[in-house]
């Protein structure tokens, strides 16, 4: 199958002078492309593909075209080698995203036909300048492709990415990739940067805001659906996106969680744990991948042939296009893999790079490089073709124009912000909820409140809504928590605070907010992190409790003595120790985006229930990181023994522990608490042994109806006075397999919504994927072992079903 795909690739890149290409009839041409369509589909050996059958033909139709390859050829014929090159090369125009790069006066490379990409360009009247340059003056007219950082959302700010993921609802995020699509869209930006799908075990690292946390099968669900959602039903569509998997790969596993640093990934880790999400996106068929900054085993993952050929291009049968990260092929000479421009062009180039993000290294050095035969013009050709091919697919070439009076009305749409509400309400996660006193909880808050006291620098600060990455939003477009809570229980009611800064805070602040404390019935603390500066990229921290000094402010305000309810905005879990042992209601609230305000008044009263779950361990202390619940057990695991104390006061020694601090995280992946409770039953299954024979088969059969090998069923029964719902989660562990295996790796996830007191039997139909591995030889596959499996509310909780499977 890889001879016939390398094959039919290979007739692909022939000019239209070359011989086959005059013997290539349509009908061959054309049963060609359908080879490689099939070729795509993974083969023996290799993880299957995920995704709907019918999504993912229909995404790969665009780039599979064989009428579109035919006007790639007649291009690429009269394209010189300089023009070649040109499509090869994306600069920034504006607010640079790093360290500034490249020649600056766009407008004459335009015309000349040296730019490929622009990227930084968010206005329609900007683009169709630009493009008027390119479509009308430059020789060929090859229109620009612009590019962007919409990482959730463009102008309607969605909660980050860590927000959305911790919905649990793959559902709901494609309906948000929709509206940023359709935003960015309308002011000429046909490609966006995301979906952001490296795993984050480690807090340390500020890009774990940007990503879906620590799990690979969680991760592939994300994945698929920012791809759908910004991709739409064809990339043709005027408000379709082209999405961009990055970055591959690695970057999460950065060493001590500091960004940009080297990782050392084993080359099973990389296949059970990192590539997975990348994988699921390509199979939904993202038209674009990035790759990533850091060093991955002494070979920069920019330009790394093992991660780019061989296994995206060769194994996934990847067809879009490569884009290095910002400056990323420069880098490659302080990595020291290179010591001059050429030879980090030719090692990123050669090792699949195709386009080069604002370096200008391509631009100086790839046709030189070429002419010295170097590097294969045929190499050249197929990159350009490539980006010629996304551009065809994204209907440029017919519609090359930003529609400027769509422009004005695209943008917050009510049904839009509506949906930032919705999706803000799912993200949010309760960590505690016990009553303050005797009685109730603390939360749900009762409208009656005569008094509350909201203290703290993030209650009124639109800007930090935000987040991170702000595409074109706009502080003015936020509504704050304040603003929402005078809204609904009006001015008088409401005395706010600040009671310090993020980073700072004076005397007379904080005392000034505990007199407030005193006088009220109840508190809201807002605190956390700067969303810009402390979270995401170039943000890495080696401490992670609350900046400046707003631990001894939440310590003067819970001494107040009255009820307390905190609020965390973070891109991150905080180490809170103090605070999740004194603080009675603790909700992380991310960085909800603009209807911060609205979506957390509703949870908080009570009108909207949180249903969040956590997609990353929330640490006890830093040193626990990386800290990841899908882990090893390793040869001597610390089992039910007390970690509380240390070893010389009574508890285990030699077992794999810290002295001064429990293994286990203070919240648990998957955990999330909500207004009523649950009960898990035991779970049943449909079998207690399987065959590995016929799991393996079914792996390999890529035309196998979906039948399930093994149903799991459990009871859940709401256990409270109120309706709720809950994210019910299916974890497996495989013992005596040839690799380690996690202690417990998510397979399956549903929603349960249930009036109080009422049962409801989940059930899970598992596939043969719930039970493959990557062996020992690096293969995909089922091996006979022991299985243990979960239905449960978290990673750390509920009662184990045992089955076996044989050989
Ligand atoms: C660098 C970041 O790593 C990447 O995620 C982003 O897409 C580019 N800059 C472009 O801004």
């Amino acid at each position: 199958m890889l001879t016939t795909l390398k094959w039919a690739a290979g007739l692909a890149s022939l000019g239209p002078i070359g011989v086959l290409e005059i013997v290539l009839t349509p009908l061959v041409r054309l049963a060609i492309f359908v080879c490689l369509l099939l070729c795509s589909l993974p083969a023996t050996g290799q993880e299957p593909a995920a995704g709907t059958a019918a999504n993912t033909a229909t995404l790969h139709a665009d780039l599979i075209d064989p009428v579109t390859e035919q006007k790639i050829d007649e291009l690429l014929s009269k394209m010189t080698l300089e023009e070649k090159v040109s499509q090869l090369v994306q600069y920034s125009v504006g607010q640079p995203a790093g360290p500034v790069t490249g020649p600056i006066d766009y407008n004459d490379m335009i015309q000349k036909g040296e730019i490929g990409s622009l990227i930084n360009v968010t206005a329609a009247r900007d683009s169709n300048a630009y493009q008027r340059l390119a479509v009308e003056k430059s020789r060929l007219h090859i229109p620009i492709l612009f590019g962007q950082d919409v990482i959730h959302g463009f102008r309607t700010e969605f909660p980050i990415p860590l927000g959305l993921a911790s919905t649990w609802d793959p559902e709901l995020v494609e309906r948000v990739a929709r509206v940023a699509a359709r935003e960015a869209s309308a002011t000429g930006i046909r490609w966006v940067f995301s979906p952001m799908v490296d795993i984050a075990r480690d807090a340390r690292w500020g890009r774990m805001a940007e990503g879906a946390g620590e799990d690979p099968y969680l991760g592939s669900a994300m994945a698929r659906a920012y791809v759908h959602g910004y991709q739409g039903e064809r990339l043709s569509k005027p408000d379709s996106v082209a999405a961009c998997a990055k970055h591959f790969v690695g970057y999460g596993a950065a060493e001590g969680g500091r960004d940009y640093n080297s990782a050392e990934i084993s080359e099973h880790t990389l296949r059970e744990f990192y590539l997975p999400p990348f994988h699921a996106a390509v199979d939904a068929g993202a038209a674009s991948v990035m790759t990533a900054f850091e060093s991955l085993n002494g070979i920069p993952a920019s330009a790394n042939p093992f991660t780019i050929k061989e296994i995206l291009r060769k194994e996934w049968g990847f067809r879009g296009l490569v884009d290095s990260d910002w400056t990323s092929i420069a880098e490659l000479i302080p990595h020291g893999i290179a010591n001059d421009p050429a030879t980090a062009t030719r090692k990123a180039f050669l090792a699949g790079v195709e386009m080069d993000m604002v370096s200008s290294f391509y631009h100086d050095n790839l046709a030189t490089l070429v002419r010295s035969g170097q590097v294969p013009e045929s190499d050249v050709n197929q990159a350009v073709r490539d980006v010629l091919r996304l551009k065809f697919a994204l209907g440029l070439f017919e519609h090359p124009y930003a529609d400027e009076k769509k422009e004005a009305t695209a943008m917050l749409q009510p049904d839009s912000v509506a949906l930032a509400r919705e999706v803000a309400e799912r993200s949010f996660v309760l960590l505690n909820n016990s009553p303050s006193s005797n009685g109730p909880p603390v939360l749900p808050l009762s409208s009656d409140l005569r008094h509350v006291a909201l203290i703290g620098p993030l209650a009124d600060d639109a800007a930090n809504m935000l987040g991170s990455w702000t595409a074109k939003s706009r502080p003015q477009d936020v509504v704050t928590l304040r603003a929402a809570l005078v809204e609904k229980l009006g001015a008088e009611r409401v005395h706010y605070a600040k009671g310090s800064e993020i980073t700072k805070g004076s005397e007379e602040q904080l005392a000034e907010a505990v007199t407030d404390a005193k006088e009220s019935d109840l508190v809201i603390l807002a605190l956390g992190e700067d969303g810009p500066n402390m979270t995401g990229e170039a943000a890495s921290r080696a401490h992670l409790g609350l900046p400046g000094r707003q631990e001894q402010l939440l310590e003067a305000i819970v001494a107040a003595g009255k009820p307390v309810v905190l609020v965390l905005f973070s891109g991150r879990p905080l180490t809170l120790p103090w605070a999740f042992a004194h603080v009675p209601a603790v909700l992380a609230a991310w960085f909800p985006g603009v209807q911060a305000g609205p979506a957390l008044v509703q949870t908080l009263f009570g009108e909207s229930s949180p249903t969040g779950k956590l997609v990353v361990s929330w640490p006890r202390a830093v040193g626990q990181e990386p800290l990841y619940y899908d882990a090893l057990n390793t040869g001597r695991p610390a089992g039910n023994a007390d970690l509380t104390k240390p070893p010389w006061e009574g508890s285990v020694k030699y077992v794999s522990r810290y002295i001064d601090e429990q293994d286990s995280p203070q919240f648990p992946f998957g955990y999330g608490l909500t207004y009523t409770s649950f009960r898990f039953g035991m779970p049943q299954i449909s079998s207690t042994t399987l065959s590995a024979r016929t799991l393996n088969s079914d792996l390999r059969d890529v035309t196998r109806p979906s039948n399930p090998e093994l149903t799991v069923s459990a009871d859940v029964t709401n256990t409270g006075t109120r309706a709720g719902e809950d994210t019910v989660q299916l974890y497996v562990r495989l013992e005596g397999t040839s690799t380690a295996q996690p202690i417990r790796a998510l397979k399956g996830f549903q929603h349960v919504k249930l009036a109080a007191g009422e049962t409801q039997r989940v059930s899970f139909r598992l596939g043969p994927e719930a039970f493959a591995l990557w062996d020992d030889h690096n293969k995909y596959d089922v091996e006979p072992s022991r299985v243990k499996i979960w239905v449960s509310p978290d990673s750390a909780h509920g009662s184990e079903a045992d089955l076996e499977i044989t050989k």
